[in-house]
Formats: structure tokens, sequence, C-alpha cells
């Protein structure tokens, strides 16, 4: 049986974070690894996604090309792929030759069946100015829904609404800012409604015509349900053609200036990288989509799940040649630090600066996919934390699996020289069996997806391993007789435990795996090892043969909580500190934003008050007497101000305003009776008012020069 593995083609825009990590790739790099372990036959395709209006957007903003964008983030995370030990067998581009060709047939292949697309002809927005037809994302408006004046023709980001352009209420164009007009244009659309009924079949019971092709219960509940929920709300014809300089040009006369809409090429992507990789490799690409003992399973995050359980199929059975994914196990999302990644607010880490900023880190690498494997997102949305990362790190790996096989090696160095003593076969028989259990379980689990459960088990042989050593305590059979057979036979026992662990690791920290096995002076798993291992154990053979020498003993994960002044502590540090950093300027944004209220317009009319409540105000005239830059603050200074009788420390979100040195000596007036607060952990005693105009420009509202300190204002 073939397996043929997807992951989503990430776009070639941007970095990727550990959100995606831990969605599409993470979980598939477990599944090929083990597959590859057990002797199957695996190909996992994956590449990057370079089409679509966001890249040309993107491109026009910064005044570059598309290709300038999509080279650079092709090889940037190509790269970080490889660092983290992400194991595709190709990594492609849907910039490819072959993948435009690939993505014309198979278009053409469609068109020719003939009941498959409807064309039609429809008004769009068009810019004049720019001589062209405007992509949903190329308009912006005012959102029917919310207000907001900043909605696309696809989607309000305020509230978050899938919207037409021709509902945005003022449109223009992001383009040119010209007002756009509606003009007639002819596209292609794939009838998805004529697919709705077996779709529904194929998701609810896993058949097709009668033919069961997967079981359902296999799939993810959530996985399920999203496309119940489509279904239910009945499919119809969507547009796969759009007006676009850049992409795939639809492959008919009649269509200049048209390409193929970004998700009907992305998908036809892992085609096409399976047959550049059949080019390169010598395989037989069709094989692994077409034949009957093949299957293929598409990884990826629950934001792609109805392309991939619906259109995707869709078009598949469209064009009639091809399997039907037999599983789509998508993730849900992965947060960071209790909030979602967001590249605008920095909030979050990408994978090229962890690999950057981590590279000192010993194990680092397998440290962030640890943590990451031990939190996924399968069931439900997860949350990424140092505190986790951390603590995973010292309870799992260095608690447990570095102190097991340290105390193992060490110990069989010391009383053995380092060589697999002998054992009986009753002495083995227990630990055997408990070891294939594991062994066993570790696969089952990862051949069900669950990849978490899987980690949990692997965790538990560790843990069963220390219990086993510390229950028998050779080193007290060793003060009492050194020649008790119970020492060779825990020994024996450990160094079984140990291989099974330095073998079941390689999935989840390849890296490491491969210390662990270096410790037992194996060379790096080969392909079947874990088959073989498998056979070896049901056959009561040992995984390690009395006589082997193992190699050096050592600490291979030093705990990070153990050492104050550990150079580790630092690197998470600095990353908690970006983060402070990001909150503290979010605090200052919502103080500047309440005192900026109503730019452009004047202050919308307050409650009326009571003379008694302006008395409880204690306005003083005050003078500046130091004013300084707040650390990591581009708002905010810090001031020293004299009251006459006193001096109190300011913090005032003025620093976009003022240059420190121009404001020392100034006459101010302030509130000197509010609560004191931090602001950016510098305490603030008073309030400094300021006018503001409809530009934002601030101004003190100052008694004249020379006035003195610390007297009312009425
Ligand atoms: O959501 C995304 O990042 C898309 N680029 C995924 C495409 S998956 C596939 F269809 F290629
Ligand atoms: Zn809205």
């Amino acid at each position: 049986m073939k397996t043929l593995l997807t992951s989503a083609l990430p776009y070639a825009n941007g970095p990727l974070h550990l959100g995606h990590l831990a969605g599409a790739y993470l979980p598939a790099d477990i599944f090929a690894r083990y597959l590859r372990l057990m002797g199957k036959e695996v190909l996992w395709v994956c590449g990057s996604d370079e089409h679509g209006a966001a890249i040309t957007l993107r491109a026009k903003k910064e005044g570059i090309t598309p290709r300038d964008i999509i080279d650079k983030y092709h090889e940037l995370n190509k790269s970080s792929f490889e660092q983290l030990g992400v194991s595709f067998d190709y990594y492609h581009r849907t910039s490819a030759p072959l993948h435009h060709e690939t993505s014309q047939d198979f278009f053409k292949k469609l068109l020719e069946k003939g009941d498959q697309f409807e064309v039609k002809t429809t008004e769009q927005y068009y810019d004049a100015e720019a001589e062209q037809f405007l992509a949903d994302r190329y308009i912006k408006g005012t959102c029917p829904n919310c207000g907001s004046d900043n909605a696309f023709g696809d989607q309000c980001e305020n509230c978050g609404k899938d919207l037409s352009p021709t509902e945005l209420i003022n449109p223009v164009s992001t383009i040119s800012g010209a007002k756009p007009e509606l003009r007639e244009t002819k596209h292609w659309f794939f009838k998805l409604d004529q697919h709705e009924a077996w779709l529904k079949e194929w998701i609810q019971h896993g058949t097709v015509e009668g033919r069961q092709l997967h079981d359902p219960k296999a799939w993810k509940k959530h996985v399920i349900g999203q496309c119940m929920s489509w279904l239910d709300g009945g499919l119809h014809p969507r547009s796969i053609t759009r007006d676009l300089d850049w992409g795939i040009q639809v492959p008919v006369a009649g269509a200049e200036g048209k390409v193929l809409y970004v998700w009907f090429d992305a998908p036809i992507g892992y085609v096409s990288a399976t047959k550049q990789w059949a080019l390169e490799n010598g395989g037989d690409w069709e094989g692994w989509w077409k034949g009957e003992d093949a299957r293929l399973i598409h990884f990826i995050g629950k934001d792609n799940i109805v392309f991939h359980c619906i259109v995707f199929p869709a078009m598949l059975r469209a064009h009639g040649e091809y399997n039907l994914p037999e599983n789509v196990p998508a993730n849900q999302f992965l947060n960071f630090e209790g909030d979602k990644f967001s590249k605008s607010r920095g909030w979050g880490i990408e994978l090229h600066e962890y690999l950057e900023t981590f590279k000192d880190f010993p194990n680092g690498k397998d440290a962030l996919r640890w943590a990451l494997i031990r939190n996924l997102p399968e069931q439900q949305d997860a949350d990424f934390t140092w505190d986790g990362f951390t603590e995973y790190y010292d309870k799992d790996l260095a608690d447990k699996l570095g102190n097991f096989f340290n105390r193992v090696t060490v110990l069989t160095h010391k009383y053995f020289g380092g060589k697999v003593p002998e054992a009986n076969t009753a002495a083995r028989a227990q630990v055997q069996s408990k070891i294939s259990e594991a062994v066993h379980a570790i696969g089952t689990h990862i051949e069900a997806y669950r990849f978490k459960d899987a980690a949990t088990a692997f965790v538990e042989l560790a843990s069963f391993g220390n219990t086993y050593l510390q229950d028998a305590a050779p080193w007290s059979l060793f003060k009492a007789n050194p020649d008790d057979p119970a020492i060779a036979e825990t020994m024996y026992n450990s160094i079984q435990i140990a291989a099974a662990l330095a073998l079941t690791a390689t999935p989840f920290i390849p890296f490491s795996a491969e210390k662990l096995r270096a410790t037992l002076n194996q060379v790096p798993a080969n392909n079947g090892d874990w088959q073989l291992a498998l056979d070896a154990l049901t056959a009561g053979l040992p995984l390690l043969p009395s006589g082997h020498l193992l190699g050096e003993a050592g600490v291979l994960f030093p705990k990070i909580e153990d050492r104050k002044d550990d150079s580790r502590k630092l690197i998470i540090q600095g990353e908690r500190d970006k983060l402070a950093a990001i909150l503290a300027r979010k605090e200052e944004e919502k103080e500047i934003i309440t005192t900026t209220a109503g730019e452009a317009a004047r202050p919308a009319a307050k409650p009326e008050i009571t003379f008694d409540d302006f008395l409880k105000l204690d306005l003083r005239t005050a003078t500046i007497l130091s004013a300084a830059p707040v650390k990591k603050s581009n708002k905010l200074l810090h001031l020293t101000i004299d009251l006459g009788t006193e001096q109190r420390s300011v913090v005032s979100g003025i620093a976009k305003h003022f240059a420190p040195e121009d404001i020392v000596g100034r006459q101010v007036v302030c509130v000197t009776n509010l609560a004191p607060r931090k602001m950016a952990g510098v305490l603030s005693e008073a309030m400094i008012l300021m006018a503001e105009d409809g530009e934002g420009k601030l101004v003190f509202v100052s008694p004249p020069a020379g006035f003195a300190a610390g007297w009312g204002v009425r």
C-alpha cells in the first residue's frame, strides 16, 4: 500500500509561524517518519502556494514584483522546514512551469467533460485608472454590517462578516484610490452543486455509490461537523477564474487576462509536486494518485477544511481518475501566550526567527518540536506558552528520558564495562512484553492521528524505565553482592527499554533520537527499523543483544530550571520581554486612543455633571523639571514636575509630539488627585492637561511663562 501525504501549501508571501507547524506540518512529519520506519511506501509532498491576489497586492504596495516576494519566502520557508527536520519528500512551488501545465490540463479535462463548468457573465468592479478588474481584496469600503471603514470586498476584518464587493458602501480601489465602476466580465464556474449528493454520502458514511472508501469513524468529529454544516447549507457553483495578471492563464481562447483562482490551482499543486518528484526520482506519479493500492491523506489546519474535504474531492471526482482522500486529519488552531498569532502586532514567533534566536540553545529544534507536539491542537484550539516550553523540556526530556539514558549508560559502564550483559529468558519476559505493548501503542496512536497520545505513551515508557530501574536498585544489589545475577538482568532489561525509546523517539525528536542512539552505539534509525523491532519483540529477541558495546554516557538534556545563570533562560526571557513590551505598547495605545478619540470630528458631548463633580478635580499649575523617554515605548515620556510643595513623577503619552529637551521648564496644568498608576512599569502620579485639534496635534494647556507652580486652577 502506497501512502501519499500532503501538507497544505503555505503561501509564499510571509514566513511560517509556530501555528502553521502545529497545524499541518509537525503532525504529518511524525506520521511520515513513522510510516517510513515501518517500512511502508510513503511519499510526502508540499510546496509554496505562490498565486493569489494577496501576493500581488503586497507587491504593489511595496513597489516590488510578485516574483520578488515568492522567491524570498519560498527559499525562507523551505529552508526553515529543512532546519527543523520536517522531512518532505518533495517541496515544490506553484510558479513552476510543470505546475502551470498540470493545472491547465486539469482545467481542460473538466472543460471537456462538458457538464462541470458553466460560463457566466457578471458585473464586477473595474478600476478605470488602473485599467483592470478588481479582485475582491483590491476593494475597500464601509462594512454594511458594522460600519467599519476598512472592510475588504471579500470580508470585513472588523466584524468578520463574509462580503461580496457590491455590498460595500462607498467602495474604492486600493490600487489607485479611484471609485470603481461595475463592468461586465465572463467567468468559469465549477458546478459544485451537482456534487452535493455524493459528497454528503461520502463524508457521512465513507461510501461512494455503495463502495466503502474510508471509515468515517476514523475522521475527526470537528472535520465532519464543518463539512456537514457546509453541505447542509447547500453547495453552489463557484467561480474558478479571476481577472488578474498574476497566476495561471485560463487555457481557453477568449480568456485572455484571466487566471485560474488560486484555490483551484493550489491543491493541484500536490499533483504537480508528485510529478516533479517522479521526474527527479524515477517514480510513477500516477500510481500514487490513481492506484488501487494507494491512499491519500491531507494534513491541514481547520481553515482549509472546506477546500480539502469538499471542493478538491469534487474536482478529483469530476476529473474522474483520482483517488479521494482517505482522511483529512485537520487540526484546530494554536494560539500564542493566550492570543492569536498576529504579524501586524508582532504577537507570536516565526519559525525562522526561532531558528535564529535559539541556534545556540542545545537541542533547540527538538525542544520546539516537543513543546508543540505535547500541545497539538488536535481536537480543540491550544495555546503555546514559554512556561509550557520549559516545562515539557524539563519534565519529559530532562527528568524522564535524559535521566533514564544517563543512568542506564553510566551503570552499564560501571558494572559491565559498557557491554549489554546476559540475562535469562524468565527475567526478560515481563519487561519485554511491556516494551512491546508500548511500541505498539505509540504506533497505533500515530496511525490514528492521535499524536499527543503517542507522545504521552512514549513518555510513559521512559517513566516505566525509571521506575523499573529505581525499584530494582542495582546499586544496592551491587553493594551487597557484585555478582548478584539480578544486576545483569536489570541492566539488560533497562538497555532494551532504552533501545525502544531511542527508536520510537525518531518521529517526534529526530535530532535527539540520533543522539540517544549514539549513546547506545547505534546508527540513526533506518526505514523499516520500527517493524524490525516489533518483529524482534514478538519473537522474544532483544533490541540490543548481549555483548553489544554501548557508547559514551552523558547528560543529553540538562534541565533548564536547574541553573540560575543558564544562557537558555536568558534566551527564553528575551522572548518574554518582547511580549511584555507589546502588551505595554497596547496599553499605551488604549490610553492614546482614549485621549485622541475623534481625530477628525470634534469630541462628542459628554453627559452633564454637577459643579460639585467639577470641584472634585484637583487642578494645579506645575513646572516640568525633567523629561526623558520611557524604555521600550515610542509614545511615552517620563516627566518630573514641580508642584511648589513637592515633586512628582508623571508618565505622559506625548513622546511623538515633543522632544524631551523642548519641554523642560514649561508651565503646565495638572490633575493632581487621580489615583497613581503604573504605565510601562513607571509610576505616574498626576496627569498633564493637553488640548488636541482635529489633526491630532497636541498643545499644552499652560499658564503664561513665569507663573508660579502649585497654584489652583478654577
Ligand atoms: O491557507 C493557506 O495557507 C493556503 N495556501 C493553503 C493551500 S492548501 C492547498 F490546497 F494547496
Ligand atoms: Zn464589519
